[in-house]
């Protein structure tokens, strides 16, 4: 169980976080979904700890992960992994190396590693044909599957997923989904998907609307088409007219 309590985080004087509550049940599937530079990937990366709260809580099976020594984090953390947002392969390392990093890093050889990342491999349904190529001679959709495989590596229990299907075409989109729908229910996980893409909504089991630095609602997924809450209308159609202005209050500047 995850719970984020009163969750805020600031960047100088913007205010990105402004007070985040959810809860996220073992075993489920939530999406979150809000706007472009909403901070999205910046409440998914307070949860894992790669950014720290201003203040409030993020608390894993009832511990406070924020307010802990990096030890006791870590061993909470470990249960934990991140598909970063555009994959963030290493481009002078091939696949193998990519997958296999952090293993390869903890001082394991390469010979005991190799049968690790070939059953990574397979559970992302990639040929070990691809074990030997570089990031540049894939495909974004093969791109994302190493991302995914490198985050299976440490046989995590709960995952967090930076966008997994944006920039895929739709099939590949479709098959992506599967894939994490699959490794959900065959691995018993938890996943937590940052995404704009409405299909996966059919995998899921609650969707949350992250709107103004704040969460605006979480929704039954099986629901969610039929909601006339004005905000998630607007936002899961696409509309122009409605509650949600496109332009984010924080980002003004920038234009
Ligand atoms: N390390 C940082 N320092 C300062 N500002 C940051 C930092 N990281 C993110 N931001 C700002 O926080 C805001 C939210 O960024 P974030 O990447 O979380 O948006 P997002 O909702 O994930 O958007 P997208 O859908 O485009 O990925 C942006 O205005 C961004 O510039
Ligand atoms: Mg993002």
């Amino acid at each position: 169980m995850i719970e984020l309590v009163n969750l805020k985080k600031r960047f100088d004087t913007k205010e990105i976080t402004k007070g985040v509550n959810l809860s996220i049940k073992d075993g489920t599937m939530t999406c979150i979904i809000g706007r472009s530079g909403e901070g999205k990937s910046v409440l998914l990366k307070q949860i894992i700890g790669l950014i720290e709260p201003t203040s409030g809580k993020v608390l894993v099976n009832g511990i406070d992960t924020v307010d802990i020594s990096e030890k006791d984090r870590d061993k909470i953390f470990k249960n934990f992994g991140y598909v970063f947002q555009f994959a963030a392969l290493l481009d002078s390392l091939n696949v193998f190396e990519n997958i296999g990093i952090k293993l390869i890093e903890n001082g394991y050889s390469k010979k005991e590693v190799l049968p690790i990342v070939k059953e990574k491999l397979k559970m992302v349904q990639l040929s070990e044909d691809t074990l030997y190529k570089f990031p540049s001679e894939l495909s974004g959709g093969m791109r994302k599957r190493v991302g995914l495989a490198r985050t299976l590596i440490t046989n995590p229990k709960i995952i967090l997923y930076d966008e997994p299907t944006t920039g895929l075409d739709p099939i590949t989109a479709r098959v992506i989904q599967e894939l994490m729908y699959n490794m959900q229910v065959k691995l018993k996980l938890t996943s937590v998907i940052i995404t704009h893409d409405v299909n996966t909504f059919k995998y899921a089991d609650k969707i949350a609307l992250l709107h103004e630095g704040k969460i605006h609602g979480v929704y039954d997924a099986k629901t969610i088409w039929d909601s006339k809450d004005p905000y998630i209308y607007q936002f899961i159609r696409g509309l122009s007219e409605g509650p949600i202005q496109a332009e984010i209050p924080h980002d003004k500047d920038k234009f």
